[in-house]
This record gives structure tokens, C-alpha cells and sequence, in this order.
């Protein structure tokens, strides 16, 4: 199969590119679509040239597995050149998603029609770059600057109906796109008009309201957090509106080369491959196919139960809940109606679609209304008797083959399954809080969980948005495991001398959304106060606070201070005192801690225990465990996830920091694993270290 097939009717050629399975740009697609495009150019039969593309979507970008290699000629930005510079009228004709370079391509001719369904977007910069090839310059001349600011910065695809708005698409085809971009170009090419190329429509640009521009910048770079590619789209569009066309796209690309030099993009390009990555599951393939999920139901209304029965609905998927009483259902309900509410009015979701997703649920306060339900869900409280007596009312009700899933945080699904007679159809589905907002779906396969019920699980996460990782049974996962292991140090150095702001600082300017602290105050103290009771296990100051009533934000008090009703955390001397104390009770001297000592000794053990998880088989592939952390805890994405921030150390180096501090402290939590140490000693990854044992 060739990669671009030309046929001419009525004069009009018809370039089909054809680079399953997204026509991304690698060196042949350019170079047959360069070959083709010059054909059709210098071909006296031809009026008019439509450039479409087979399979599923338009060009969905540039070959991301391309970067970092040389690139070959002719690289995208000649390719564009050449057809804006081609004379007879050109036209995209889109379907699916015409993004990055697609889209890219599409500004380089003259027309632009899509199919009702189709998204245009330039998402470069979630893979930590800018449009390389033109966007930064050509998209603010045809929609202005201003519009194109948004679109380049946020990376998120638009409509065909918006970027008509916009004036980036000139025609919404009806049923047949092709046809419809074929009597398009026909019509130009009898009006007779030298087409006018994008760089030469200069009224838009022209007329851009520089301070406004500034203004909208400045909101934009306010909320980059650390990231590059922001900053270097927001200067490209400005280069747009300020410098003359050329010399914009010398500079889009200068600061393309940059960024795609640099260790961020090369971060987010792991993470959207590790994202596709963790989908591919051993022992699920691809002909499996995954049940039917119409119905789900939902056991437990509370801060999980709610949020899951949003994601569900999100997903436009029906859900029953069920709840103990009709206090804690109408309780239930009310609370996912606010929050409902809370998005239409900050203007993320209509009233319509909000109605509509409030149309999805029905509550009850009886098991028996779980009989219709594909995938039944619980989200009650954490403790295994009420987890056996909830699955045993289940599966008195539930119908045959209907998935059943728990969403315990830490509870052995091992021994839930076992005491169930549905052990196959029983899977942890762990969600993370808030469930409708956190992306992150960490599937729990148990030893008995049919592979269906996974492939099942993977369908369902797919359609309701959430990044899913499939992972073993140990006590807390993947993602609370390492949590565990990054919390271990953080009353130890608190008594030796650190204060929770430094040490929130600390984590703020590594790049994470929250500190430790700041995250235990917004969770509830009593939580993990409860685990450790529980566990049998203490925390000197931790439990002196919970002690003295200071539970984190709902009491107002807990490692900070807050203002009634607000989040913001306020210093309070009270718990540096009580931190005081505690050291001179424990005998402890306190010092200066530095942050990379408080590096040390919380992300360490954390990545430690990660390549513990890895040789125990509880997770597949380190990437994974990179997602899980992306998504589920706001790990940097321009670190992209501490295994991948691991090998980007070095893992020779992470593993003698890690055996200087077991000497220092004789914690177990910093002996090397062994994967860690043999990937050291023999200079490979981890994934090689893993895979070559
Ligand atoms: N380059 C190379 N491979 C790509 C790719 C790309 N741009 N886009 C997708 N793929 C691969 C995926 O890795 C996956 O491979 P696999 O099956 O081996 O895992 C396969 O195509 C299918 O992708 P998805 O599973 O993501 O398919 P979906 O149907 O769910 O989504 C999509 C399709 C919306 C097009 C999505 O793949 C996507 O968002 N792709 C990336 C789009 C993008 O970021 N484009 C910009 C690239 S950078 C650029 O253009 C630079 C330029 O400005 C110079
Ligand atoms: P929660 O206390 O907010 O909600 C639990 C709800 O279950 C309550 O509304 C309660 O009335 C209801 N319930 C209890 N027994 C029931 C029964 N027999 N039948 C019907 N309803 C019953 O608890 P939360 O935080 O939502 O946690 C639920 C589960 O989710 C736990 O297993 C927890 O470990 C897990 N989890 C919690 C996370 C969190 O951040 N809160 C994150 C991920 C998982």
C-alpha cells in the first residue's frame, strides 16, 4: 500500500495519504505526500488539488517516535512551504483529528473543509514543545492572535463547528467530505483567482490588539508552573503579531530545537507513550472482548462512591446507587448535584448537560435494585467485615457475568474475592479522590480475576476518560505503597529539625501541586491516624496533633492554621512549638536540614519502592508506575514520573545515596532493592535490568 495515492476527476487531483494507524508524519508519509503534491502541481490537467486522508483521521501530527533523530528530508516545514507556494487553489479536506503538524499541513493550504465530527488542535504543547512547523505564525494570521494564544497554549482540540467560528475551517461538510472538498475546489478554481496563501491574509494579524495580548500572556504564563513550552508558545504567538512572517518562523523554530533539546519535552514524549503503553496488558489481547457495560452500580454515596458515580455518568453511562439510608442517599445525591452546579457555573459544563447527567441517576436503599447492573462498584467504608458483608449482599443479587469491583485503598482483594463465589468476576477498581476529576484508574487484577473482566475494565476507563494501569495485589497498590514509602521520613525530619513549610516548599518547588502537609491537612489526619491505630503503628507528632483535635481543614487546625471556610494554610507557631517539644522529649538534636537532604530521603525510598514493586511483578513496566504517578498524585510531568526521573539521575547515583542514608539511619525503607543495585552494576535501564535478570 502506498503511502499517497493521486486520482484526478473533473480536473481536481485528489491527494489520499494513507500512514496507518493515525497518518502521522513520519519520513515516508512527507516524502510521498512531497513527491505527490509536486505532481499534481506541474500537472497541466489539474485545476485544483484536495489533500484527504484514509483510515480513521487526518494527519494526527508529526512522528513523534521520529524526535530526537535526524531528521530526513523533506522535513514537514518544506513540505508546507512548497504547498504554499503551490498556485492553483489547495484544500484539506479533514476528518477525525487534524492535529499538530495535521493541522499544520491544513494552514499551509489555501482552504480548509471538516467534517462535522472532526477536532482541530495544536496539542503540541502537552508533549512539552510548540508547533514547529508554522502553527505559532500561521494560525494567529487566519483566526488572530489572541484566539490562537488559547488554542496553542492550553493544546486542547476544538470542534469543527468552533474553528469554523474561528474562521479556520471555511466549510462543515455534510455526509460526504471528500465529495464536498471536491466540488469545493472545483468552484475556487473557476472563480480564476490567484488563491490567497494564509501568510499573505496580514488584516488579522495586523489589526491584533497588542495589549490585550499582553494581558491574556501574562494570565497564561501566570499558570505554566515551571513548564517551558508555555512560555515558548506564548513568545511565539507574540512574535507573530510583532515580527514580520519569516522572521516569526525562524524564531518558532529556534524555540522549537530548544524545547525538544531539553529534558521536559523529553519527559511528557515517555509519558504519552507510557500512557499507551500501560494498555497493553500480558495475558489480555486484543481478542478479548471486553463485556458490555450498560448499567453500573454503586455502593456507598460518600466522597468515592459520589465521585465514581460521576465518572460513570460523565462517561454517559446510567448508574444506581445505594446507599445505607435515605439520609445518606438524598446526602449523596445533593452533593454530586452541587457539584454539578459548581461546573456550570464556573462555565465548564452547560445546565443542559448537567441536567442530563443528573438524568443518569437513580438511588435506592436496597441491594435488590443492583439486579440490572454490568459493573457494581463499592466505595464503602475501609474495613474487610463490611467489605465481605457488601459482597455477599451483592452477589445475592447481582446478575450473571456482572463485574464486580471494589475500591478499597489498601484491603487484601485476594481475601475480598475469596470470600466471594464470583472470585473471576472480581477486580479492585481504584479510583483516586476526587474520582471525577483525578485521571488515574488503577486496575487491581487479583490471582482469580478473569482476563475478560480486566479487558472489560480497560473498555470502560477508556470511555469514561480515565488513564488506567493495570497492577497486583500488595497492601496499597502501586500508588499508596510509594506513597507510604515517600511519607516514611517525614516525622523524622520534622524532629531533626525541618518544619512542614519547608518541607511543602520544598516539594512546591520540585514541581508537585502540594506538599505533603498540605495534602495530609486537605485528606483529614484522623485518615492516616486510623491506618496506624489500626497497624498497631505511631507517629509522635502526627498523633499529637490528632490528639489535640487538629485534624487538618475540616477542624480548621492541623499541621497549618486556616481561616474558617478558607484552604489557604497559615503558619501556626503552635505546632512549631509542639514539633519542639516532641524532639527534646525524644531526645533528638535538631539541625538545619537542607532540601536536598529532604529530597533524599522522601523521593528515594519512594523510587526504591517502586523498583521493589517492579521485581515483585505488582506492577508491569516502570512506566507504568510513572503514570500511576502522573495521574493519580500530580507527579511533575516535566519530570516525567519518578522512575523515569530515576534513570534520568542515574541509577548508579540514586542507589549510593540511597545506601549512605541506610548507613546514616539503618532504615529498611533505604536498603537498595536489588533491582536497583543490579541495574547499577550493570549500567542498564530498568526496563533492561528487568527484562535481562
Ligand atoms: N506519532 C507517532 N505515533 C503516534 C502519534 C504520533 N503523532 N499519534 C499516535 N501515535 C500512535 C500511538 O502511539 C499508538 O500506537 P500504539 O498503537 O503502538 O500504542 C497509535 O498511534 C494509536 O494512538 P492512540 O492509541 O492514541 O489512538 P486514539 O484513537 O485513542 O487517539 C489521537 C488518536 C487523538 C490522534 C492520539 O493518538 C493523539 O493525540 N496523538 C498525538 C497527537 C499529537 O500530539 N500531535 C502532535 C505531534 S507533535 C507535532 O506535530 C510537531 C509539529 O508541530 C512539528
Ligand atoms: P466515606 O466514608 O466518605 O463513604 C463511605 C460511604 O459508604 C458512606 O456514605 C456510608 O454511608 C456508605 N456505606 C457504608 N456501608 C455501607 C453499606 N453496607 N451499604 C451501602 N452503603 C454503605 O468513605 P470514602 O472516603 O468514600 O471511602 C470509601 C472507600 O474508598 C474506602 O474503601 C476507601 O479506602 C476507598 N478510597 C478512598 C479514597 C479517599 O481519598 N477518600 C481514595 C481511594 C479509595
Amino acid at each position: 500500500m502506498s503511502v499517497s495515492t493521486t486520482t484526478i476527476e473533473n480536473r481536481i487531483a485528489l491527494v489520499v495519504l494513507d500512514n496507518p494507524p493515525v497518518n502521522a508524519l513520519s519520513h515516508a508519509l512527507r516524502d510521498g505526500a512531497y513527491k505527490a503534491l509536486e505532481a499534481a502541481r506541474d500537472n497541466d490537467d489539474v485545476d485544483a488539488i484536495v489533500i484527504a486522508c484514509a483510515g480513521r483521521t487526518f494527519v494526527a501530527g508529526a512522528d513523534i517516535t521520529e524526535f530526537g533523530k535526524p531528521m530526513q528530508a523533506p522535513d514537514l516545514r518544506a513540505l508546507i512551504a512548497m504547498i504554499e507556494a503551490i498556485k492553483k487553489p489547495t484544500v484539506a479536506a479533514i476528518h477525525g483529528t487534524a492535529l499538530g503538524g495535521g493541522l499544520e499541513l491544513a494552514l499551509g493550504c489555501h482552504f480548509r473543509v471538516a467534517d462535522r465530527a472532526a477536532k482541530l488542535g495544536l496539542p503540541e504543547v502537552k508533549l512539552g514543545l510548540l508547533p514547529g512547523a508554522g502553527g505559532t505564525v500561521r494560525l494567529p494570521y487566519l483566526v488572530g492572535a489572541q484566539a490562537a494564544l488559547g488554542l496553542i497554549v492550553s493544546g486542547t482540540p476544538i470542534s469543527a463547528q468552533k474553528a469554523h467560528e474561528f474562521g479556520l475551517v471555511d466549510l462543515i461538510a455534510g455526509d460526504d467530505l471528500v465529495q464536498e472538498a471536491m466540488a469545493f475546489a472545483t468552484a475556487k478554481a473557476q472563480q480564476g483567482l490567484a488563491p490567497q496563501p494564509v501568510r499573505d491574509r496580514r488584516d488579522t494579524i495586523e489589526a491584533t490588539d497588542l495589549a490585550a495580548l499582553e494581558a491574556a500572556a501574562a494570565e497564561f504564563a501566570r499558570k505554566a508552573r515551571g513548564l517551558h513550552a508555555p512560555l515558548a508558545c506564548i513568545e511565539a504567538v507574540r512574535n507573530a503579531a510583532t515580527l514580520p512572517f519569516d522572521a516569526a518562523l525562524a524564531a518558532e523554530r529556534d524555540l522549537f530545537v530548544t524545547l525538544m533539546e531539553g529534558e521536559q519535552s523529553r519527559a511528557q514524549r515517555h509519558l504519552f507513550f507510557a500512557e499507551r503503553e500501560a494498555t497493553k496488558v500480558p495475558g489480555i489481547g486484543r481478542d478479548i472482548t471486553p463485556r458490555d457495560i450498560k448499567r453500573a452500580g454503586v455502593i456507598g454515596a460518600g466522597t468515592m462512591g459520589g465521585g465514581i458515580a460521576m465518572a460513570l455518568a460523565n462517561g454517559g453511562i446510567p448508574v444506581r446507587l445505594v446507599e445505607m439510608n435515605a439520609d445518606a442517599l438524598a446526602r449523596g445525591l445533593a452533593t454530586i448535584e452541587k457539584n454539578y452546579g459548581i461546573s456550570v457555573s464556573r462555565g465548564s459544563l452547560t445546565q443542559d448537560a448537567a441536567s442530563q447527567r443528573m438524568a443518569l441517576f437513580s438511588g435506592s436503599t436496597d441491594y435488590a435494585d443492583l439486579g440490572d447492573c454490568d459493573f457494581i462498584v463499592e466505595a464503602v467504608f475501609e474495613d474487610m467485615a463490611v467489605k465481605h458483608e457488601v459482597f455477599a449482599r451483592i452477589e445475592a443479587v447481582a446478575k450473571p457475568g456482572a463485574i464486580l469491583a471494589t475500591n478499597t485503598s489498601y484491603l487484601d482483594v485476594n481475601a475480598i474475592a475469596a470470600a466471594t463465589g464470583r472470585a473471576r468476576d472480581l477486580v479492585g477498581a481504584h479510583f483516586f479522590s476526587p474520582a471525577n476529576v483525578m485521571r488515574l484508574l488503577e486496575i487491581v487484577r487479583a490471582e482469580k480475576t478473569d482476563p475478560e473482566v480486566i479487558a472489560s475494565m480497560l473498555a470502560l476507563a477508556k470511555r469514561i476518560g480515565k488513564v488506567a494501569v493495570v497492577v497486583g495485589v500488595c497492601h496499597g497498590f502501586v500508588g499508596n505503597r510509594m506513597l507510604a514509602a515517600r511519607g516514611a521520613e517525614l516525622e523524622a525530619l520534622l524532629l531533626e529539625g525541618a518544619s512542614p513549610q519547608q518541607i511543602d516548599q520544598v516539594f512546591a518547588d520540585f514541581g508537585w501541586p502540594m506538599g505533603p502537609f498540605q495534602m495530609l491537612d486537605l485528606a483529614g489526619l484522623d485518615i492516616s491516624w486510623r491506618n496506624r491505630k489500626a497497624q498497631g503503628k505511631t507517629a509522635a507528632i502526627a498523633d499529637a496533633l490528632c490528639e489535640a483535635g487538629r485534624l487538618g481543614q475540616k477542624t480548621a487546625k492541623g499541621f497549618y492554621r486556616y481561616e474558617s471556610g478558607a484552604r489557604t494554610p497559615h503558619v501556626d507557631p503552635e505546632v512549631d512549638t509542639l514539633i519542639r517539644e516532641t524532639a527534646r522529649r525524644e531526645g533528638v538534636d535538631r539541625r538545619d536540614i537542607t532540601a536536598e537532604e529532604i529530597i533524599e530521603r522522601t523521593l528515594y525510598p519512594m523510587i526504591n519502592e517502586g523498583a521493589k514493586i517492579l521485581e515483585e511483578g505488582i506492577a508491569t513496566r516502570a512506566s507504568d508506575i510513572d503514570i500511576v504517578w502522573v495521574h493519580g498524585y500530580g507527579f511533575p510531568v516535566a519530570k516525567g514520573g519518578p522512575m523515569f526521573y530515576a534513570q534520568s539521575l542515574g541509577i548508579d547515583q540514586i542507589v549510593a545515596t540511597l545506601a549512605r542514608w541506610h548507613e546514616t539511619t539503618g532504615r529498611a525503607i533505604f536498603a537498595p532493592s536489588s533491582l536497583l543495585v543490579d541495574a547499577a552494576r550493570r549500567k542498564l535501564s530498568l526496563a533492561d535490568a528487568l527484562t535481562r535478570s
